[in-house]
């Protein structure tokens, strides 16, 4: 596996592979790898001729007070987990590689709507700063497929719906989550959780399975959101949001919709953990 850091030598790279004919895939990653991460990489090896990973640990999707100069970085643990991925291609770029005039005077994608909802209202700025990365990442790399975790939901949403309004050719795969047995998704930041919280850390999981289950049953989603942040607070999380939406789109889920999902955030300690199940309601359900 070769590492590259600038973006003059990532696309010769890549150039040759092209004339090729090779279909190139795209993970895109800020490091601090996990198996969540190798999953994507399973997924990309499939599904592609070429892998392309990236690290970059984003400043334009953290905001003043988040925990960007904090946020893990081991890039020799993460580049042997790579190379032992079949990985073909690391970009490991520098902040100043990726914005030369510096973060704050970069172009911006927004997408609007689905970007100001959920962690987009306690993270103002947050997935315009994904946006904005992950379209130069696609047009460095100029990828066939480029693959995104379904752990991210709100992320995968925001991607999808950037790709189809500005005409992005590439293909988007979503992959599921990838959990801890006692079901708390793999997340880098739950090394921020000490002993005690990383205990208490599937609950979070828990209480949106809870909530699907009822809603599934026909309970209100709105009493189940409810019930969940309560439930949350009571086992020492400080809850953000607990929300029923429509799956795909992060709509109002309207009576006719059957395919939702229930999206979560809460702190717990240093972490800001999240988290979501999409599932399907009976017909006749409450809205
Ligand atoms: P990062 O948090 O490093 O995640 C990189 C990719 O791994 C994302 O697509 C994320 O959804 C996926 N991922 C994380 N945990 C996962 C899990 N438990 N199971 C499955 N997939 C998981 O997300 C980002 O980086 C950044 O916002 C990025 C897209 C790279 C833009 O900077």
């Amino acid at each position: 596996m070769d590492t590259l850091h600038t973006i003059a030598q990532l696309r010769a790279h890549i150039g040759g592979w092209r004339r090729e004919g090779l279909c190139i895939a795209l993970v895109p990653t800020m490091g601090a790898l996990h198996l969540g991460h190798r999953r994507l990489v399973e997924e990309a090896r499939a599904r592609a001729d070429r892998v392309v990973a990236t690290i970059f640990v984003n400043p334009l999707q953290f905001g003043p007070r988040e925990d960007f100069e904090a946020y893990p970085r081991d890039l020799s643990a993460d580049t042997r987990m790579l190379a032992d991925q079949g990985v073909d291609l690391l970009f490991a770029p520098q902040v100043s590689e990726v914005y030369p005039a510096g973060p704050g005077a970069a172009t911006r994608v927004e997408v609007p709507g689905i970007s100001d909802i959920l962690c987009g209202a306690s993270r103002p700025g947050h997935f315009a700063g994904v946006a904005t990365v992950v379209l130069k990442l696609f047009n460095m790399v100029q990828p066939d497929v480029a693959l995104f975790g379904e752990k991210d939901y709100q992320q995968l949403a925001v991607i999808r719906r950037m790709v189809r309004d500005l005409d992005v050719s590439v293909e988007v795969v979503g992959v599921a989550t990838v959990r801890e047995p006692d079901g708390l998704a793999l997340s880098s930041r739950n090394r921020y959780l000490d002993a005690r919280e990383r205990a208490a850390a599937p609950a979070l999981y828990r209480a949106l399975r809870q909530v699907a289950e009822a809603v599934t049953a026909g309970t209100d989603p709105h009493v189940e959101e409810s019930r969940a942040v309560a439930s949350l607070a009571q086992a020492g999380f400080e809850p953000e949001y607990v929300r029923v939406l429509r799956a795909g789109d992060l709509a109002q889920p309207q009576a006719a919709d059957r395919d939702l999902v229930v999206l979560g955030a809460a702190r717990l300690g240093r972490a800001r953990l999240i988290d979501n199940l999409a599932f399907s309601r009976r017909p006749g359900a409450a809205v």
